[in-house]
């Protein structure tokens, strides 16, 4: 297995979210990082609901209280740990997580089967929903 640079630990906002862009599986992927302390999910950037962006626009998330993800349309949800819809109209459904890991201040992602060498195995050390 191969892991990929996603960004800096540091660059989670506590409580709050990043949106990053990465190739998964030879595809440019919107995905989105969540923190609360020391622990990082990250998630694909797609509400179950429409199968549209969590974000208003661009970057811009919604976060309630460290723990809460809302989507931007009609206002679903999603706990940070494991991206299960809470409340809305989608509630019960989760967001798809993709696994991570952090080394060295830098987040990598875990599930890349096909992407360029390099990076650390993510097994020791897995944040995962
Ligand atoms: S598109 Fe996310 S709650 Fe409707």
């Amino acid at each position: 297995m191969v892991a990929i640079a996603l960004c800096a630990f540091e660059q989670v906002p506590e409580g709050g979210a990043l949106g990053v862009q990465a190739m998964l599986h030879g595809r440019s992927t919107a995905l989105v990082a969540v923190r609360r302390g020391a622990q990082v999910w990250v998630y694909h950037n797609r509400c179950p609901h429409f199968s549209i962006p969590l974000d208003y626009q661009p970057g811009t998330f919604s976060t309630y209280q460290g723990q809460l993800l809302m989507c931007a349309h009609h206002a679903a949800m999603f706990r940070f740990a494991d991206g299960h819809c809470i409340d809305g109209p989608c509630a019960g459904a989760y967001l798809d997580s993709v696994a991570v890991c952090e080394r060295d201040g830098q987040l990598w992602l875990a599930e890349v089967q096909d992407g360029p060498a390099g990076g650390p195995s993510c097994q020791e050390k897995h944040h995962d929903a």
